[in-house]
C-alpha cells in the first residue's frame, strides 16, 4: 500500500482514516505512535501485524481529554484524577481496570487498561474528530528504537500503513511514564516524560519495578509485558558506562576501538577521534538527552559500526529514563566506571 503522508490541514481525512479502520501514525509529544481504531478488533490486530509485535504485548489507548476515562475505566481510584489533573494532557500513562467494552486484542487478555492523554494538541484533535480512542504502540517496527520524527516513522512503516499525520519533531523525545495505580501502592512501570520526583509529588511513595533498572531473571514475568522484550536495540552491540561523566567519557576513550560508534554528551565528544560519534546533548541536560538518545541510536543503523559505547546519566529526574533507554538497547551490558579505573 501507498503511505499518505498528511499534515495539520488534512485532520478530517486522518480522523477518517481511523474511523474506517485504517492504520495511521500519530505526532505525540513524546514518540511518533501507530494508531488504529481501539473499539476496532480487526484494526488493532493490524498494528500487531505491522509492527511486527508480540501479541501478548497491550496497548495504551489514547484519549482527547480526562473525561473520556470513565467510558473506558472502572473502579478509578482518587489517585487518578490527582495525577490527571496535574499532569494531563502530558505523557503520563495510568493502568487502571479496564470496563467491558474495550477490546481484549487491545489489553492482550489483561483486566487493566494503559490510558493517557497525549499533550500533542494535532494528536489530541484527530483524537477527538474520529471520535475513538485511539490505540497506539510506539510506531518502530518490534524491537528498534522508537520514532521522534515522521521521517524515521517512515523508515520502519513506509508502506505498511495507510497515512502518517506529520506533526513535526516530538518535544519529549521518550516515550509517556507509565505508573499502575491497580495495586496497593503506585508502582512506576516505565519511567518516561514524567519524572518519579513528579509522580512521587503527588502519590507520595512510589515503587520502582524492578524491571526498569534491571534485566529480567529467566521465566520471570514483568507487570509490563512490553519490559521483557530487547528493545530501542541498534544492530550493533552496545555497553553502557556508567559513572562521572568525566569517567565514563575516559573509560570509553581508553576501550574503544578505532571504527567503533561513541554516543557520548556533547563535552566529550572530542575525546574520540577515529570514532562514529553521535552526541546525547549535555552532560547537565538530561531532557535533552531524552530528545536525541532515539534517532542517535537509529541512526549507527546507517554506518559500519561493530560497537557501540554509550554514556549513561545519572538516574535523578529524566536521567531515569534515558538510562532505562540505554540499559534496554544494551541489553544490560553495563560497565561502572570508576575512580582509577580508566
Ligand atoms: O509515549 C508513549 O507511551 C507512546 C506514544 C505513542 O503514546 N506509546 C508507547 O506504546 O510507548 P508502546 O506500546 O510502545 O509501549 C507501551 C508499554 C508496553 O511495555 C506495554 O507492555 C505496556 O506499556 N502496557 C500497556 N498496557 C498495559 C497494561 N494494561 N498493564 C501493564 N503494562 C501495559
Ligand atoms: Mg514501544
Amino acid at each position: 500500500m501507498d503511505t499518505i503522508r498528511l499534515d495539520e490541514s488534512q485532520i478530517a481525512q486522518a480522523a477518517a482514516i481511523l474511523r474506517a479502520g485504517g492504520l495511521l501514525g500519530i505526532p505525540t509529544e513524546t514518540v511518533y505512535g501507530l494508531g488504529a481504531s481501539g473499539l476496532d478488533s480487526e484494526a488493532v490486530g493490524r498494528i500487531f501485524q505491522a509492527k511486527g509485535r508480540p501479541q501478548d504485548n497491550p496497548l495504551i489507548l489514547h484519549i482527547p481529554s480526562a473525561d473520556w476515562l470513565e467510558k473506558y475505566c472502572k473502579g478509578i481510584p482518587p489517585a487518578a484524577y490527582a495525577l490527571a489533573e496535574r499532569f494531563w494532557p502530558g505523557p503520563l500513562t495510568m493502568v487502571l481496570r479496564r470496563a467491558e467494552m474495550v477490546p481484549d486484542v487491545v489489553t492482550a487478555g489483561l483486566d487493566t487498561v494503559g490510558m493517557r492523554c497525549p499533550a500533542h494538541s494535532l494528536c489530541r484533535t484527530v483524537i477527538a474528530a474520529a471520535g475513538v480512542p485511539v490505540a497506539a504502540p510506539s510506531g518502530n517496527t518490534s524491537g528498534r528504537p522508537s520514532p521522534t520524527t515522521a521521517e524515521e516513522m517512515l523508515q520502519d512503516m513506509d508502506g505498511k500503513i495507510d497515512a502518517i499525520l506529520d506533526g513535526g519533531p516530538c518535544a519529549v523525545g521518550v516515550e509517556s511514564t507509565i505508573v499502575d495505580l491497580t495495586g496497593e501502592t503506585p508502582r512506576l512501570l516505565r519511567p518516561g516524560g514524567i519524572t518519579l520526583e513528579q509522580l512521587e509529588s503527588v502519590l507520595g511513595h512510589v515503587t520502582v519495578d524492578a524491571a526498569v533498572t534491571e534485566q529480567l531473571k529467566e521465566g520471570e514475568r514483568p507487570r509490563a509485558p512490553g519490559m521483557k522484550y530487547r528493545h530501542y536495540a541498534p544492530k550493533a552491540p552496545v555497553t553502557v558506562v556508567t559513572g562521572e561523566p568525566a569517567q565514563s567519557a575516559a573509560y570509553i576513550a581508553a576501550h574503544a576501538c578505532a571504527g567503533d560508534g561513541v554516543l557520548c554528551f556533547d563535552e566529550y565528544a572530542h575525546l574520540f577521534p577515529g570514532c562514529t560519534v553521535e552526541r546525547l546533548g549535555s552532560a547537565e541536560r538530561p531532557e535533552e538527552q531524552a530528545r536525541h538518545v532515539f534517532g542517535a541510536l537509529r541512526r549507527f543503523d546507517g554506518t559500519p559500526v561493530a560497537a557501540i559505547w554509550a554514556q549513561c546519566p545519572h538516574s535523578e529526574g529524566m536521567g531515569l529514563a534515558v538510562a532505562n533507554r540505554l540499559n534496554k538497547a544494551a541489553g544490560f551490558h553495563i560497565i561502572h566506571a570508576g575512580e582509577g579505573e580508566a
